[in-house]
């Protein structure tokens, strides 16, 4: 794992989207794995400006989402569908049909979830999959105590979890409660992550991701096992980290033979 810290939300996100604009040039058919949340909205703005400015080219891109709600249709301005379709790809010249997210309003969700793998195995695998991190520790929407090696399944959110995204909804009671998620080990699976983390909130969380023990109770250390992951975080969010000094930005953990 290699944790780089950056001075500001704008610099996490260039860096961000370097690396997939990396991997999308060395290998145009890539398959990207998208997160949603606020925090990968600034890689978005930036890979729709390489796009429209410098040619950067999605046109045999396929991607798929880690999660969506369960319940909401793709039209609701609160799903996950609707989400990325809004903050990058209705801005980007992918192929509308090589996107792909779970499907939180099929009638059978237990074969929605073995489809979706089944789906990304055919696509060959993911190349690169971004992350955000909830403050509890959750990747995609694997909760505290989720198992380290699960598949794309059924999730009960947290407490924790709806209060922080029932910032996007109307009211507390408007959030799903449950959501279709990859499981960790279908993250795992993906060939490269990056995860980034900005704000006071994230910082107990990413300082466990990064010093603390690997735990299912936080389901973000589990990145410490992948072979190649970039974890970037912007100051604040790395302001618990006992091995990040103030006013010095750094590497603070390389893995280089994995590179
Ligand atoms: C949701 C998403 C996660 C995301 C997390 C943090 O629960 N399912 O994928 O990482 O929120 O969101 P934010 O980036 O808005 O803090």
């Amino acid at each position: 794992m290699e944790v780089v810290i950056k001075e500001s939300y704008e610099q996490m996100s260039a860096l961000g989207a370097e690396i997939v604009a990396r991997i999308v040039r060395n290998k145009p058919r890539s398959v990207l794995g998208l997160a949603t949340g606020s925090t990968p909205l600034g890689i978005y703005r930036e890979l729709i400006r390489m796009h429209k400015d410098e040619g950067l080219s999605f046109f045999q891109v396929v991607t798929f989402n880690l999660d969506e709600y369960i319940g909401l249709p793709p039209e609701h301005p609160q799903s996950y569908r609707y989400f990325i379709n809004q903050n990058l790809l209705d801005h980007i010249n992918v192929k509308k049909e090589n996107t792909y997210l779970p499907d939180g309003m099929a009638e059978n969700i237990e074969l929605a979830c073995i489809e979706y793998e089944k789906k990304i195995e055919e696509a060959g695998g993911i190349d690169l999959q971004i992350l955000g991190i909830g403050s509890n520790g959750h990747i995609a929407f694997n909760e505290p105590g989720s198992s380290l090696g699960s598949r794309t399944r059924i999730e009960t959110l947290s407490e924790e979890t709806i209060q922080n995204n029932s910032r996007f909804f109307p009211c507390r009671e408007n959030v799903p409660r449950h959501a279709i998620t990859m499981g960790i080990g279908t993250i795992m699976d993906a060939r490269e992550l990056i995860l980034l983390a900005n704000g006071e909130e994230k910082a107990g969380a990413v300082a466990s991701m990064i010093e603390g023990p690997i735990t299912a109770m936080v389901p973000a250390t589990v990145v410490q096992l992948h072979r190649k992951t970039t974890v970037i975080v912007e100051r604040a969010a790395a302001g618990r980290l006992s091995r990040c000094y103030p006013g010095e930005l750094q590497v603070i953990r390389m893995n280089r033979d994995t590179k």
